[in-house]
């Protein structure tokens, strides 16, 4: 609990990183979030993480705090301050403290908060694959409330979460209310089919970065990639199946609705897309360290106080 919050428009101790219990992020989950992580002293996929943050608030018509600029140049200062070269960092933007009605025009500031971690595992054992079951909660359907939006209300996700414990399963998959193939609770989903990789349009899936990054990777590997819906079907006959987010990277998935998924072991394609991928991530990004002492996109408030050395 040593880590510095950034929250209310300065850097906190952790302990101290308190928010307003009206806040309509509490109260109604009204906001949005982001997950990002740094290898090797560099913020990987900065401003594109920091797009579809812009991008989720515009859909829900909230109004972040600050700009995009400054918005990542507080980023890279949580890491810094944190003295963070590798590790996963979280933005979350809620409503801001309103009443305790329903309506966003009783907040009137939105509230910006940044945390960094040093560390972050999701599954026991993600190295050697993992477990998955569908999951009787559908992801969101595009008329209800967009995928693509990274809202704060991740209730079906926690659903199907607890429904994949209650299972001794490591992670849940979703379907879409069509009963395609969405994704699973945190995270993309591709399976390896003839060769190439097949993954859901994103109508019924979160636009994952990680996602596309691999897409790209593909590419320049040489393996075909299809962006096409699929079932349960297509799954439990699949030769490789992988999840893939920022927090969990890529993890092979050995078993689905307790059907082995090809030899039961991490596949040949994944484990090609895997390395490729933590390869990727280490060789490119934002400095952490590079711009110390150039405080020109940070918001004045930060570049006023005073700045611990790491
Ligand atoms: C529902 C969902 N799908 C997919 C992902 C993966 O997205 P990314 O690769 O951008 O982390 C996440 C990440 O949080 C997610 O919450």
């Amino acid at each position: 609990m040593n880590e510095l919050v950034y929250v209310s428009g300065s850097f906190r101790p952790a302990a101290e990183a308190t928010v307003s219990v009206f806040d309509h992020g509490l109260l109604y989950g009204d906001g949005i979030f982001e997950g990002i992580r740094a290898y090797n002293g560099r913020v990987f996929k900065l401003e594109r993480h920091i797009d579809r943050l812009f991008d989720s608030a515009k859909a829900i018509r909230l109004q972040i705090p600050h700009s995009h600029a400054e918005v990542c140049a507080i980023v890279v200062e949580s890491c810094r301050r944190n003295g963070i070269t590798d590790g996963y960092i979280r933005l979350v933007v809620t409503r801001g403290a309103g009443d305790l009605g329903l309506d966003p025009r009783n907040c009137s500031r939105a509230e910006l908060i940044v945390i960094v971690k040093a560390s972050l595992s999701l599954y026991r054992s993600p190295s050697s694959g993992i477990r998955v079951v569908t999951s009787t909660f559908r992801r969101h359907s595009p008329e209800t409330l967009s995928p693509s939006i990274k809202s704060l209300n991740y209730l079906n996700n926690i659903l199907a979460r607890i429904e994949a414990n209650d299972r001794q399963a490591d992670e849940a998959l979703m379907l879409d209310v069509h009963g395609y193939v969405a994704e699973a609770s945190v995270d993309n989903f591709f399976i390896v089919t003839d060769g190439a990789l097949l993954t859901p349009p994103t109508a019924n899936n979160l636009e994952g970065v990680t996602r596309e990054t691999l897409l790209e990777i593909a590419g320049t590997l040489g393996i075909g990639t299809e962006e096409q819906p699929f079932t349960l079907f297509d799954v439990w006959t699949a030769k490789e199946a992988f999840i893939c987010g920022t927090a969990a990277e890529v993890v092979p998935v050995v078993s689905v609705d307790d059907r082995t998924i090809g030899t039961g072991t991490v596949g040949p394609l994944t484990s090609r897309i895997a390395a490729a991928y933590h390869e990727v991530v280490r060789a490119q990004g934002t400095p952490i360290n590079a711009g110390s002492g150039d405080d020109s996109r940070l918001p004045e408030s930060l570049v006023l106080g005073a700045c611990p050395t790491n």
